[in-house]
């Protein structure tokens, strides 16, 4: 039975957690070779269940925003799976809830550097593989706070802004070499990265709450954006190039909205 992404030779980034562990999960489901990258072991663990489920993949822990690391982590790809197809940026932080006033230099320093920079940092080490095989997918993940206010701080949000700026210029570089560039937007997902808003929301009883502003009327799981995530970096996605994708259950479609009570 043919795949979505047989023979696709894909690094992920942030694999340990969250839409990047669901991602290299459904990836190497969908027939793909993966590297997962991530500085938590949990990576390991992530690998484990590709392996256990048949796939292949390889663990490897390093820091996206140190270039070395990076030319490190596309270069294994390469000697492990014999070529790389795709890179998905995605690893990233949150300086959670701080205030204009709150946030430092070396809060926005390392939001940057990690969410920013170190999209940048995967695709130009990536790029000159694909351009010369003359084909492959870049697949980032911004967020819709870099599309918006109000879904995270203003460190967040412009680092996100900047991704999708990002995926927007590269596309453009990469005229007529036959390589995309994507991003999706998730909404809100329950994942490492927001799980203490949804445990205290749990406390306090007020679960059914998370979400109800979209028109989808909850919050997504990791799952919702790997299936996206997998499609753009897959063939199918073949006309689908420069793009920002939301997946948010609707959220970014509205105009501000006053939830109606019953
Ligand atoms: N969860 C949401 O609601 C949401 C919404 C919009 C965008 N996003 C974005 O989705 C992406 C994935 O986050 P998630 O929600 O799955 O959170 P998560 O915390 O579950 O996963 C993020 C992973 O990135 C890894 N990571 C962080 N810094 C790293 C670094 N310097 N080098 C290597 N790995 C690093 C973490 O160890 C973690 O495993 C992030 O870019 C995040 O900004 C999340």
């Amino acid at each position: 039975m043919k795949h979505e992404l047989d023979d696709k030779r894909l690094v992920i980034t942030g694999a340990a957690s969250g839409i990047g562990r669901a991602t290299a999960i459904l990836a190497a489901a969908e027939g793909a070779r993966v590297v997962a990258v991530d500085l938590a072991d949990a990576v390991e663990e992530t690998v484990h269940e590709i392996k256990e489920a048949g796939g292949h993949a390889v663990a490897v822990k390093a820091d996206v925003s140190d270039e070395d690391a990076v030319a490190g982590f596309i270069d294994r790809c390469v000697s492990e799976f014999g070529g790389l197809d795709g890179v998905y940026a995605n690893a990233g932080v949150s300086s959670g809830r701080r205030t204009l006033a709150e946030l430092t230099v070396e809060d926005w320093q390392r939001t940057l550097a990690i969410n920013t920079v170190g999209v940048f940092l995967a695709i130009k080490h990536a790029v000159p593989h694909l351009t010369k095989q003359g084909s492959g997918a870049l697949l980032c993940t911004a967020s819709v706070a870099g599309l918006r206010a109000n879904a995270g701080g203003v460190d967040y949000s412009a680092s996100k802004a900047g991704v999708i700026s990002i995926v927007q210029t590269v596309a453009y570089q990469l005229y007529g070499t036959g390589v995309r560039i994507n991003a999706i937007c998730p909404g809100l997902i329950e994942t490492g990265m927001t799980r203490p808003a949804f445990e205290r929301a749990r406390e306090r009883g007020t679960e059914e709450r998370i979400g109800q502003i979209n028109p989808t009327r909850r919050a997504g799981q990791p799952i919702e954006i790997a299936q996206m995530a997998c499609f753009l970096l897959s063939d199918r996605a073949s006309y689908v190039n420069g793009q920002a994708v939301p997946v948010d259950g609707g959220l970014s479609a509205s105009h501000p909205w006053v939830f109606p009570r019953s």
